[in-house]
């Protein structure tokens, strides 16, 4: 039986990923490693816990000794590293945090695998999971590739940078055999309210504020998250060693017209009269180093693995927002406690 670590799988992504490989790989034995910050909750995963291939572990890839006693425990044939701070907003309050765990964490995975692996290489793979924010932005033409040079403008993207950059020079220099992909803006069930499209929903769902950035005109190519579950599955299994891949939805949108599209999908679903929940639309200082423009070329990956978005926007998006509303609870729960607390730090 195959033994593969998957970090961070109680996040937003990583619990799509766990359950995927969870349900689709009874051969192989599922190890989800989450420190289980604020961003990290064990319901997103609650109906794969007691599967037989799956074990969950709570642990901070900061901690080097505890990472390579894992790794010497358990002799992991395989990484998917998701495990990481995700919000920019964050990086710009605290951006040591980021620094800890996105580079410093990746690190002591690196070189606990490096260890284990030494002597055979056969048959194992580090997979990294990035972001296109590593870009940098894109003026109003063009569309990122996997040979576009690095230029990160926030501390979350320069860590997640960082972090690449280690993990390909761990494949030069040891002869690691790894694979990145680097995806746009990830939308869906389980998303962290902390983000644009949950954000919105919530605040819709409770006729707050809906704070849009500086001009609302930053645009972003989103991508419903189980299309992205779907293209890590192919990778971590079909892609090329020391390769890179981008990952994108074809989809881009100005964050005023989203806002307005789920304003006028909620108030269909919620029975308000059409234009309610646009009145709450409220334009707020606009966050520093932002980004104007994402937009990913990912044909690479199109063409050579065979992957595009199956799920059309206007699907995912209808049915991220019921699963919004039909899990309120959830919602509440994870609102509670100190996401008011950065709530109105943030939007003060
Ligand atoms: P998330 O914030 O929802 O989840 C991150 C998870 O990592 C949480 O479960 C958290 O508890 C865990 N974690 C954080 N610090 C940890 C530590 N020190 N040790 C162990 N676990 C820790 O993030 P997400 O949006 O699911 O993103 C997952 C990955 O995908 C990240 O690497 C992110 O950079 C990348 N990514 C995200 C998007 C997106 O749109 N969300 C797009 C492209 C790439
Ligand atoms: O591109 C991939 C990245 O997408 C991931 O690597 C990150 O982990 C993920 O958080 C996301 O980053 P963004 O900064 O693009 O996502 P966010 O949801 O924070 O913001 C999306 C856009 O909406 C951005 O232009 C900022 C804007 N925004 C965001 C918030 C939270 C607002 O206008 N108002 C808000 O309240």
């Amino acid at each position: 039986m195959k033994k593969i670590l998957i970090t961070g799988g109680a996040g937003f992504i990583g619990s799509h990923v766990v359950r995927r490989f969870v349900n689709r790989y009874p051969e192989y034995k599922i190890y989800n490693l989450d420190a289980l910050t604020y961003a990290g909750n064990l319901e997103n995963i609650a109906d794969i816990e007691s599967s037989a291939n799956y074990e969950f572990i709570k642990g901070d890839i900061t901690d080097a000794d505890f990472v390579n006693d894992l790794f010497v425990k358990h002799q992991f044939d395989g990484v998917l590293h998701l495990a990481a701070e995700s919000h920019v907003d964050r990086s710009i309050t605290d951006p040591l945090a980021f620094v800890r765990t996105n580079v410093i964490g990746t690190m002591n995975l690196l070189n606990a695998v490096r260890e284990i692996w030494k002597d055979n290489k056969q048959g194992k793979r580090f997979y990294h999971i990035s972001t296109d924010e590593v870009y940098g932005t894109l003026g109003a033409e063009g569309l990122f590739t996997e040979t576009t040079p690095y230029s990160p403008n926030s501390p979350y993207s320069a860590s997640k940078a960082a972090s690449d950059h280690f993990v390909r020079a761990y494949g030069e220099t040891y002869g690691l055999p790894y694979v990145i992909t680097n995806c746009s803006n990830n939308y869906g069930p389980n998303h962290f309210p902390e983000k644009l499209i949950p954000l919105m929903i919530n605040n819709i769902i409770n006729n707050k504020p809906l704070p849009v950035y500086g001009d609302g005109k930053y645009t972003r190519d989103w991508l419903y998250v189980i299309d992205h579950a779907v293209a890590i599955d192919l990778v971590f299994h079909e892609g090329k060693n020391h390769e890179t891949y981008n990952i994108g939805g074809f989809n881009e949108w100005q964050n005023i017209d989203l806002v307005h599209l789920l304003c006028q999908k909620m108030d269909e679903k919620l029975g308000r009269p059409e234009g309610t929940s646009a009145q709450l639309i409220t334009y707020v200082k606009d966050r520093p180093g932002h980004d104007l423009r994402y937009a990913i070329d990912a044909n690479k990956i199109n063409k050579e693995l065979g992957w595009k978005p199956s799920v059309t926007f206007e699907e995912g998006l209808s049915q991220t927002i019921d699963w919004y509303l039909q899990n309120t609870d959830w919602l509440e729960s994870v609102t509670s406690g100190n996401y008011q607390k950065y709530y109105d730090q943030q939007y003060q």
